[in-house]
């Protein structure tokens, strides 16, 4: 039988190379061989505050990056997920039956996004993992294609989704994390012990998918470097230089290998100018799709989408629903 895949951007700030080489691009992968819906986690994005008016300007960008990158709507669905109500219904049985206070206080992610101020943030950011967990369950998800940071919420999905079985009976499947190694943490341009983030309060962080062109070769050229010449990857003693490696062998589709090659008795100027140039082709080739896609066209996938996704979701929540005893 063919397996389902389940995954989803937050859209919110910048989209970056980041999202899309270690997501995005594994999706297009994989849309040949499986069942895949890639959703809009809308009611994700505003368990940090958000500005109504650019909140719904960026779910639109987001459908329109999924599909720039080359997701196709005649195989895969694509939605929103306010669009399917059952999300956040799932969300609250979970909160109920499954989730307890000590699994979300663990999250490594809450504890960077709340830092110090952890009494003053939103109930929903705490609770957050449990809304992505009832996402995943909803769909009879076998495989979810993320970046490193996300592998801990999927960890704890299925954690949800075993302790909601053992008391209920098999109700949910199961799902398997999936990572790309190369690009499974792609660090900030400013700083290569953090990730690259679309949240990032320096717009020299991160690589933006619609970054204007002359603005992405810029913030190439000013990316932080470690010490020495050589443009050899060595992630221990030269992180920065590794991380700009990566993102050069993944924008080019060359080897790391082929690459150092190419630079030897060279400097980093020359290794930048080179790595400015390829990610200034890549992202006018991206762009070029990006702009021919028409906001109506997205709204119509996006309902379209969301039909073929409440089929799926509505049966499950019915089953859930039977099994806690709030339906007949
Ligand atoms: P979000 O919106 O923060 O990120 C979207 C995807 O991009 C990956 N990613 C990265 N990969 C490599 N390097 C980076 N620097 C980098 N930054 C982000 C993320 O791992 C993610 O795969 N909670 C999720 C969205 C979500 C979801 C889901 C995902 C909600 N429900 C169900 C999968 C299944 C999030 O905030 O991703």
């Amino acid at each position: 039988m063919i397996k389902t895949i389940f995954s989803g951007v937050q859209p919110s700030g910048n989209l970056h190379v980041g999202n899309y080489f270690g997501a995005i691009k594994q999706w297009v992968e994989m849309q040949n061989d499986y069942q895949c819906l890639f959703c809009v986690v809308d009611y994700h994005a505003i368990t940090v505050k958000q500005d109504p008016e650019v909140l719904r300007r960026k779910i639109i960008e987001t459908a329109k990056i999924y599909l720039a990158s080359g997701i196709d709507p005649e195989r895969s669905i694509i939605f929103q997920q306010s669009d399917v109500k059952e999300h956040t219904e799932l969300a609250w049985i979970l909160n109920c039956v499954s989730a307890r206070m000590a699994d979300l206080k663990k999250m490594t992610q809450f504890k960077d996004k709340a830092g110090e101020g952890q009494d003053n943030v939103s109930v929903g950011l705490f609770a957050y993992p449990v809304l992505m967990a009832a996402d995943i369950l909803l769909y009879n998800t076998d495989v979810v294609p993320v970046g490193d940071d996300q592998v801990q919420h999927v960890e704890l999905c299925r954690d949800l989704g075993k302790r909601f079985n053992n008391l209920y009976g098999e109700v949910f499947k199961i799902p398997e994390v999936k990572i790309k190694k190369e690009s499974a943490r792609i660090m900030g341009l400013d700083d290569p012990q953090k990730k690259m983030s679309k949240s990032a309060t320096s717009e020299w962080n991160y690589l933006g998918l619609t970054d204007e062109i002359e603005k992405a070769k810029k913030k190439i050229m000013k990316a932080v470097t470690d010490s020495g010449s050589e443009i050899i990857y060595d992630k221990a003693n030269k992180p920065a230089l590794a991380n700009l490696l990566t993102i050069y062998s993944l924008a080019s589709d060359r080897s790391i290998k082929d690459l150092e090659k190419e630079f030897i008795g060279k400097g980093y100027g020359d290794f930048k100018k080179g790595l400015a140039e390829t990610m200034a082709t890549f992202l006018i080739s991206f762009q070029e799709k990006y702009s021919k896609i028409k906001d109506n066209d997205v709204k119509e996938i996006l309902y379209s989408g969301a039909e073929k996704a409440r089929i799926i979701a509505q049966n499950k929540i019915e089953e859930v629903r039977k099994k806690i005893g709030v339906l007949s």
